[in-house]
């Protein structure tokens, strides 16, 4: 039973601190966490443009790339000191077989992050840790080390295909998910899922069922066939599955949903807490609102945190649980620390972060690079032609003009918007606000008697105290968010219309 006062929980941040200080031992019935996987690639959220050249605005999503460096030999001498088990004995002869390089750095990392997620995990618990050959081999040394290896269940692959890649080499088509559980606990969750037979078989055997068992002393029996009065046969640890999802990819690395459907209904029930630590654009998230699990997502970029609020409310508009949004900025001056941070792209993670705001969906969603000036848009219906109107948003952290709010004009124009919204982290200028009010007003021609300022200038200071929110016809809202196939969920209200 879900207990009443729960609420799921989207956290902004690193994850380790986040883990640290904000859950609790063995409180969580399973894990799944897709680390960056060292691949040495950065991966861009804005895509190319069409002529292969990188868009004017590359921002990072994540770096997926890390380095020896203070922090790392930090985080070497934390674990080798503080940590359970025979974890320091590990770390200390793989830096010996490694030096201190990349995969040194990400293997400290991750071994500090699967120490806490072991904590946090509960008895009955499970994990499943989806990484690519690239580290695989070195993670489930970690993974045997802090979780021991009688607890290791599979190494699950999965099979996909892409476009060709790499010469000289058989084309790799596959990632690799480590499942382990946190105990031999009979406890333990695992419901039993079945596939599909192969064509081979069922020619063979027709409708009849093959069942290999095993006798009381472990020792495989012979297969027996068996009349079929049921399903298939048991899931096997090879999954067929496409890589690209049928919906349009949000983000470089989204997984999908088919897979972590697998995974959460095999290994937790209904109102089972699912944790995921590098959650992205929250597939794994989604997949347990819709399995009616209750959940924790964790996500160090801005972006991956406003594309989740998108997805769920695009996934279960007013039918979506009531979830907590936390580690935000909450007032002007940690808005400001975020949008100076420039070792972590700051001036990016505050214009997520401040669209996000205004319910604005961030502009590369839709692949448009920042050289249209425009950072990001909103979509609403006034009329019944079933064509959306646009309102546009740009939003800036340093100085502010008169200037500016004129070159939106022009790009509202350029982009057919009915609205230009002007996000400032900066008091705006009176000769700003007397541009603005020179653009006019927006009436719906079905609604003559209603006026929304064309350019709205609205600072970061009026949102956060809730004072103001972006003015346009909100009269249909089931309709301005018709991207994604609706899916069900027995939740109540939605925090995020
Ligand atoms: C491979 S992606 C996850 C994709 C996800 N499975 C999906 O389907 O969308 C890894 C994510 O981990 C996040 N990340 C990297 N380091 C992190 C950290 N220390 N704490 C929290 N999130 C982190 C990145 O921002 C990125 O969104």
């Amino acid at each position: 039973m879900t207990a009443p006062e729960w609420q799921n929980k989207l956290y902004f941040g690193d994850n380790l601190p986040i883990m640290r200080e904000h859950i609790a031992d063995a409180s969580v019935d399973l894990i799944y966490l897709d680390p960056p996987f060292n691949s040495n690639a950065n991966y861009n959220v804005l895509f190319q443009e069409k002529s292969g050249q990188q868009s004017a605005a590359q921002i990072m999503a994540f770096e997926d790339t890390w380095h020896w460096d203070a922090g790392s030999e930090l985080a070497y001498r934390e674990i080798v000191t503080n940590a359970p088990g025979k974890l320091p004995e590990l770390l200390q002869a793989m830096r010996s077989f490694l030096g201190d390089n990349d995969m040194m750095a990400y293997i400290t990392m991750m071994a500090q992050r699967i120490v806490e997620l072991r904590r946090v995990l509960k008895e009955s618990g499970s994990i499943y840790l989806h990484c690519d050959p690239t580290a695989s081999h070195y993670l489930k040394l970690l993974m045997d080390s802090v979780f021991g290896n009688r607890n290791f269940r599979n190494e699950i692959i999965w099979h996909y295909r892409k476009w060709p890649t790499g010469k000289f080499t058989f084309q790799r088509n596959h990632d690799i998910i480590l499942f382990y559980s946190r105990s031999r606990n009979r406890d333990r969750v695992f419901n039993q899922l079945y596939m599909e037979r192969a064509p081979s078989t069922l020619k063979r055997f027709g409708t009849a069922r093959i069942v290999s068992g095993h006798s009381e002393t472990g020792q495989r029996t012979p297969s027996q066939v068996e009349p079929e009065d049921s399903i298939g046969v048991r899931q096997d640890d090879v999954w067929e599955i496409g890589r690209v999802p049928p919906i349009k990819q949000l983000f470089p690395t989204q997984k999908p949903d088919a897979l972590l459907e697998r995974i959460i209904n095999a290994s937790s029930n209904e109102g089972d807490i699912v944790l995921d630590p590098f959650c992205g654009c929250g597939t794994a998230i989604v997949t347990a609102e819709h399995l009616k699990r209750r959940w924790i997502g964790i996500d160090v970029t801005h972006l991956a945190i406003t594309l989740i609020r998108h997805r769920l409310y695009d996934a279960f508009k007013g039918e979506l649980r009531p979830y907590e949004v936390l580690g935000q900025p909450q007032d002007v001056a940690s808005a400001q620390a975020l949008a100076t941070d420039s070792e972590n792209n700051g001036r990016y993670q505050f214009e997520w972060w401040a669209l996000g705001l205004v319910d604005a969906r961030p502009a590369q969603d839709r692949k448009k690079g920042a050289d249209s000036g425009i950072d990001g848009y909103i979509n609403f219906f006034d009329d019944n032609s079933g064509k959306a109107k646009r309102i546009v948003a740009q939003v800036k952290s340093g100085h502010v003009n008169r200037g500016q709010i004129a070159t939106l004009k022009g790009d509202m124009e350029r982009e057919k918007a009915e609205i230009g919204l002007f996000i400032t982290l900066q008091e705006p200028t009176r000769p700003m606000f007397a541009e603005a009010t020179a653009a006019g007003f927006y009436t719906p021609e079905h609604y003559p008697d209603n006026h929304y300022p064309r350019i709205q200038i609205l600072t970061i200071g009026e949102l956060l105290a809730g004072g103001r929110r972006a003015e346009y016809p909100r009269l249909a809202p089931e309709a301005t968010f018709r991207r994604a196939p609706r899916r069900r969920s027995g939740g109540a209200q939605s925090r995020f219309a």
